[in-house]
C-alpha cells in the first residue's frame, strides 16, 4: 500500500515536470543519494530475511519503474525542447527573396558617362590631371599670371608649405583647364580629348559647393576653327539633352585662355515652372569656350604658328541638375540614401549613344 503511494506520488511528478531540471529534482527527490527510495532501501538492513526479500524485490521493481518513467519524459522533454528550437528557426526557403538597401549611380557619375560617350563617338580620348596642381599649370600656363583678377575671382584654395619652403605654391585646381596644358605636354599636336574631374572653389549656396565637377574639352588642328567648335558643341548638347534639335547662342566673352572667347546659351523654356531645353523664348548659360590663346599652346609645349583649336569647359553638375531637374547642387554631396534612390541610376544600365544615355 505504502509502495503503490509512493509509486503513484512519484510517476506523477514525473508526468507533471515541465523541464529537464523539474525533473531532475523529481530524480533526486526519489533515487538520490538521500530521495526517498534510498531511504527505503537503507532501511532493508534491519528486516528479518524473510521480509527483507520480499521488501527489497518490491523496491527494486519501484525503482526500475520510477527510473524507466525518468527517462522517458526526459527523452520526450529534450524532444520537445528541439522541436521547440525547430519551431523558432524554421526557415521558409519558397519565400521570395527580401531586397536588401541598394545603391545607385550618383547622378555625377551617370551624366560623367553620358558626357564621355557622346564625346567618344566624336573621336575624343579622356584625359587626366591632379587635383592638386601646381599654380603654374592652374594659372600661369594658362595666361592668368599673378596679379590677374581671375586669380581672386576663382575664390582659389592654396596648399600651405612648410615652414621657409619657397617654392610656388599649389593649388586645389579651380577648374579642369590645366588639363589642356598636360595633355598638350604629353600628348602633343593634332589632340582630342576631354578631361572630367573635379574642381575646387570656396564658394557655398543652392548653386555652389567648394567641390565640384566640370569637363574641359580640347581639339587642336591645322585648321580647327569656331565653326568646329559651334558644330561639336550643338552635337553634343542635342545628344546630351536627348532632343531632336537645340539652338546655341555664342555670346561674345572673354577668357585669359582663349581668344576669341565666347559664353554659350542654350534655347529653353520655363513653362509652367519646368525647364524644357531646345525651344522656348529664355537661354540658359551651359559653358565657357573659344579659341586656345597662342600663350597657352606655347606654354602647352605646342607651336602656334602651326597648330589651332578651341576648347570648352563645362559644369558637369550643372548640366546634371538642367536635364534631371535636381534643384539644390548641395544635396549631390549629402550622401543622402533617399535622395539617391530619387535621382540615382541603375547599375546595370550604362550609357552609350546606341542604346540610349538615360534609359
Ligand atoms: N575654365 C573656364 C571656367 O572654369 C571654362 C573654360 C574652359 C572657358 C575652356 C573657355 C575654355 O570657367
Amino acid at each position: 500500500m505504502e509502495l503503490d503511494a509512493l509509486r503513484n506520488r512519484y510517476l506523477a511528478a514525473v508526468s507533471g515536470a515541465g523541464d529537464e531540471a523539474a525533473l531532475e529534482d523529481v530524480r533526486l527527490a526519489a533515487l538520490g543519494k538521500k530521495g526517498e527510495i534510498s531511504a527505503l532501501m537503507a532501511t532493508l538492513g534491519k528486516m528479518e530475511p524473510e521480509a527483507r526479500k520480499a521488501a527489497g524485490a518490491a523496491l527494486n521493481v519501484l525503482k526500475d519503474e520510477i527510473d524507466a518513467a525518468l527517462r522517458a519524459k526526459k527523452a520526450a522533454l529534450s524532444d520537445a525542447a528541439l522541436d521547440a528550437r525547430l519551431a523558432t528557426e524554421w526557415l521558409d526557403v519558397t519565400l521570395p527573396g527580401r531586397p536588401r538597401p541598394r545603391g545607385t549611380i550618383h547622378p555625377v557619375s551617370q551624366v560623367t558617362e553620358e558626357v564621355i560617350a557622346i564625346f567618344a563617338d566624336m573621336g575624343f580620348a579622356v584625359a587626366e590631371g591632379p587635383q592638386v596642381e601646381s599654380d603654374w599649370h592652374n594659372f600661369d600656363a594658362l595666361n592668368i599670371p599673378p596679379e590677374h583678377p581671375a586669380r581672386q575671382e576663382h575664390d582659389t584654395f592654396f596648399m600651405a608649405r612648410a615652414d621657409g619652403d619657397i617654392r610656388p605654391p599649389h593649388v586645389l585646381r579651380t577648374h579642369t583647364s590645366p588639363v589642356q596644358i598636360r595633355a598638350m605636354e604629353a600628348r602633343g599636336a593634332p589632340v582630342r580629348i576631354i578631361c572630367p574631374g573635379r574642381v575646387y572653389r570656396m564658394d557655398m549656396d543652392q548653386t555652389h559647393t567648394p567641390m565640384f565637377h566640370q569637363v574641359e574639352g580640347l581639339a587642336l588642328g591645322h585648321d580647327i576653327s569656331m565653326a568646329h567648335l559651334k558644330w561639336t558643341l550643338e552635337e553634343f548638347c542635342r545628344a546630351f539633352f536627348e532632343v531632336p534639335s537645340v539652338e546655341l547662342r555664342f555670346r561674345a566673352s572673354h577668357f585669359p585662355f582663349t581668344e576669341p572667347s565666347a559664353e554659350v546659351d542654350i534655347r529653353c523654356s520655363w513653362a509652367g515652372g519646368q525647364l524644357k531645353i531646345g525651344e522656348g523664348d529664355s537661354w540658359l548659360e551651359i559653358l565657357g569656350s573659344g579659341m586656345v590663346h597662342p600663350k597657352v599652346l606655347a606654354a602647352g609645349g605646342i607651336d602656334p604658328t602651326k597648330w589651332q583649336g578651341f576648347a570648352f569647359g563645362m559644369g558637369i553638375d550643372r548640366i546634371a541638375m538642367l536635364k534631371y531637374g535636381i534643384p539644390d547642387l548641395r544635396a549631390f554631396f549629402e550622401s543622402d540614401l533617399r535622395w539617391l534612390r530619387h535621382y540615382g541610376f541603375s547599375a546595370l544600365d550604362m550609357p552609350t549613344v546606341a542604346g540610349g544615355l538615360s534609359r
